[in-house]
Order: structure tokens, then C-alpha cells, then sequence
């Protein structure tokens, strides 16, 4: 399934943040995830310095949990919900409506519904069967059509299921005006984990096509631009500036008229460097030469991203010295349940801790209980505390 050459190396973060999550982990037991609300702030504020103005909606899905949304609220920042789960959780948190949109294409009328009840008034779009679900609401909403820009490059092509070509955006958006619907503008998503800010400027370039066009067939101006999530995070190791990864996409936005409105949706760049995983060796044997580390998390855990194409994850122990190849497996009686096949690891003892960063976007929120083995535990450090709570 996978080829993972990690190497054990001192902590990438910093010793003071491994010392606190080991003694996390000896208070509150593994697996743990460990979520920074201090990161998750930071990350929000240098997207923000890189796309100033962009309204930046952080996208539940990588992370849906209610300390990530006070943090983001008490910064301003907005959100973008896809299901009535999300849409309960920022209702609990108090966020204004006016805050969010709504982005999954395909909705029940009573997901609509909910929605609106709360009071989310923008949705998006991407059929005509979905169009006419509006129709009882059309005083109530405007719309944003999806548009698809595939690439197969990034961790997740979110391309594949949703959003329509350029060629038919014009005859839904006219379908739209017939059915006295009002679309406010367009969305796309040019994939999870992007590395090539041309994605963005293409699908950037391709939107003003349509925007241009709808003018020229009367059907009005549209004044608003959601450039989507996919905005990238270092995994490998190898940083990568923000700020720089964004000046095309500032350079492609600087083009545009001062009418229209700019939206982003990111969701992992906000909150995958914010939480530390830390797990725990439970057995291990010698197999081919090999010793395999049987941990308390794996796949059906916090490590699913492993089967659907998340990149690849570098691992820790507190030595580091004598390094050996390893595998590390999860826990669970399934045999895909590993981790790391090829995983450079000192001599670890059974109950020794094994680290991962950059663990806080499609982990926790993936996670499923195969086997009964309990998802990793969730530890906030709060911003103005600093103190552990249990999430
Ligand atoms: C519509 C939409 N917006 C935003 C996101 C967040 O994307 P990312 O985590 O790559 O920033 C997703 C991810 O699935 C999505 O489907």
C-alpha cells in the first residue's frame, strides 16, 4: 500500500513541546492527540497576512471541533459547513450567521432547511437538480456555482465528484435567473494539500471567463469569488512560506474589479500543524528480519489518511540513536492496518512512545472505533491558559 521512508530524528517542533506531550500522554494515556490552539491561530493569521483580502472561511471538515471554532471566532474569522453536525457546532459556539456559508453541492431540502433555520443564507450549487431545491427559498438564498478544476496532484482531488466545466456554467447560471434565483458568484476547490499555486491562478482565470460572460448575456454581475481550501502544509519537512506560495494567487486576485468579494475555505493549512499524536508501543516480533511495533493507533485510528492518499507522516521517538527499519503496524486484526513499512526507528520497548506532528487535519475527525479500539484522545491547550482540557 505504502513506502514510507521516515527517519528518527529529534523532534521537529521543539523538546519543550515533546517534554509536554509526553507528560500529556502520561497523565491522560495513548493515543492523544495534542492540539495547539496558539498554532491554530498563528496559521490563521498567516494565511490571513498572505491573502489579505480574502475572507477566510476555515473549512470544518478537517477538524470539526468547538475549541478550534471559539479560537477562530474570537479572531474574526468565518467558517464554511457542509452539514447540519457543522452547522450545530458553530450554533453552539455562537457564531453569527453572517459568518458562514454553506458549500456541499448536493443537500436534502432538509439540510436546507437546517441551514436556514440557523440562518446561513449562501449555499453552493452544481446541478440543475440542486437548483430547483432553492426554489421555495429563492427570497431567502444566494447561490454560489462550483466549478470543477481537476489535479491529480494534490493529496485530494475534490474535482472528481463535484463542481461542473466552464462550458456549462452559463446555462445554469441562465437556468438560475429563469427560476428567479440569485447567484451571487462562483467556487471552486483545486484540491486537498495543493502544492502549485498555478491551480489557483488557472481556476482564477477560467472564473473571471464566466464572470465576463454572464455580464455580456445579461445576466447581471456576480460579485463574489470563493477560491476554496487546499492551501499547503509541510509534511515532508521542507517549509513552505505561505506568504510566498500565495503572491501568484494575490498577483491573479489584483486583476479583478473592486465589486467582487473574495472568499477561501481553508481547512487544513489551519490546523494540521496544530496537533502532536503521540501513541504507544503494545507488542512487537521479529518478522523476515524485521521487527514490527504493534502501536495503539493505525489506520482505523488517527492514521487513516494512510489508505486515501494523505502524505506521508514522519515519526519520533524520545532516542534517537541506533536506528533500525521498521514497520509500524495499528493496532487492529486487519492486516492493511499499517502504518509505516519502512520506518527507521531505534530498539523501542512495549508501552514506549512514538510521536507524529502535523496530525490535526483528517485524523481525529476520520477516526473510526474498528475492533472497539478508542479513537485517540483530544487534549486542547488553550491559548490564554496554557492548561490541559480534556476535548
Ligand atoms: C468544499 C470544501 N472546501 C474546503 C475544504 C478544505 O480543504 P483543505 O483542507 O484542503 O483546505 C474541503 C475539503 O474537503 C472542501 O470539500
Amino acid at each position: 500500500m505504502m513506502s514510507v521512508s521516515t527517519l528518527a530524528q529529534p523532534f521537529a517542533t521543539n523538546n519543550e513541546h515533546l517534554s509536554l506531550c509526553t507528560a500529556l500522554a502520561k497523565q491522560h494515556g495513548t493515543p492523544l492527540l495534542v492540539l495547539d490552539l496558539n498554532q491554530v491561530r498563528e496559521n490563521y493569521l498567516q494565511l490571513a497576512n498572505a491573502l489579505p483580502n480574502v475572507a477566510l472561511h476555515y473549512a470544518l471538515k478537517p477538524l470539526p471541533h468547538i475549541d478550534v471554532v471559539h479560537t477562530l471566532n474570537e479572531l474574526g474569522g468565518s467558517f464554511d459547513l457542509a452539514t447540519n453536525g457543522e452547522v450545530d457546532l458553530v450554533a453552539q459556539a455562537g457564531v453569527a450567521p453572517s459568518q458562514v456559508i454553506h458549500t456541499h453541492p448536493i443537500k436534502r431540502v432538509s439540510d436546507i432547511e437546517h441551514a436556514l433555520s440557523y440562518g446561513c443564507t449562501t449555499f453552493v450549487f452544481d446541478s440543475e437538480n440542486e437548483l430547483h431545491k432553492f426554489v421555495p427559498y429563492r427570497d431567502q438564498v444566494e447561490l454560489l456555482l462550483r466549478l470543477s478544476f481537476p489535479n491529480k496532484d494534490a493529496a485530494a482531488d475534490l474535482s472528481k465528484k463535484f463542481g461542473v466545466i466552464r462550458a456549462d456554467a452559463l446555462p445554469l447560471l441562465k437556468r438560475a435567473k429563469e427560476l428567479g434565483i440569485r447567484v451571487r458568484g462562483l467556487s471552486f476547490h483545486v484540491g486537498s494539500q495543493t502544492m502549485d499555486a498555478g491551480k489557483y491562478v488557472h481556476a482564477i482565470e477560467q472564473c473571471k471567463i464566466v464572470f465576463e460572460g454572464a455580464v455580456a448575456e445579461g445576466l447581471g454581475a456576480m460579485n463574489t469569488l470563493d477560491i476554496g481550501g487546499g492551501f499547503p502544509v509541510s509534511y515532508s519537512g521542507q517549509p513552505i512560506d505561505i506568504f510566498e506560495f500565495c503572491a501568484p494567487i494575490r498577483d491573479a486576485l489584483s486583476s479583478w474589479p473592486d465589486t467582487v468579494q473574495f472568499i477561501a475555505e481553508p481547512g487544513r493549512f489551519i490546523v494540521a500543524s496544530a496537533m502532536t499524536h503521540v501513541m504507544s508501543v503494545m507488542g512487537q516480533s521479529k518478522r523476515g528480519g524485521t521487527t514490527w511495533y504493534y502501536m495503539d493507533d493505525g489506520v482505523y485510528g488517527a492514521f487513516s489518511g494512510r489508505v486515501y492518499g494523505e502524505p506521508d507522516q514522519r515519526f519520533y521517538s524520545l532516542a534517537h540513536e541506533d536506528v533500525q527499519p521498521c514497520v509500524l503496524t495499528g493496532p487492529t486484526c486487519d492486516s492493511i492496518d499499517v502504518i509505516s513499512d519502512n520506518c527507521l526507528m531505534p530498539a523501542l520497548a512495549d508501552g514506549d512512545l512514538v510521536f507524529t506532528e502535523n496530525m490535526g487535519a483528517y485524523t481525529w475527525t476520520t477516526s473510526t472505533e474498528f475492533n472497539f479500539f478508542a479513537k485517540a484522545t483530544l487534549i486542547s491547550l488553550q491559548p490564554s491558559l496554557m492548561v490541559a482540557q480534556v476535548g
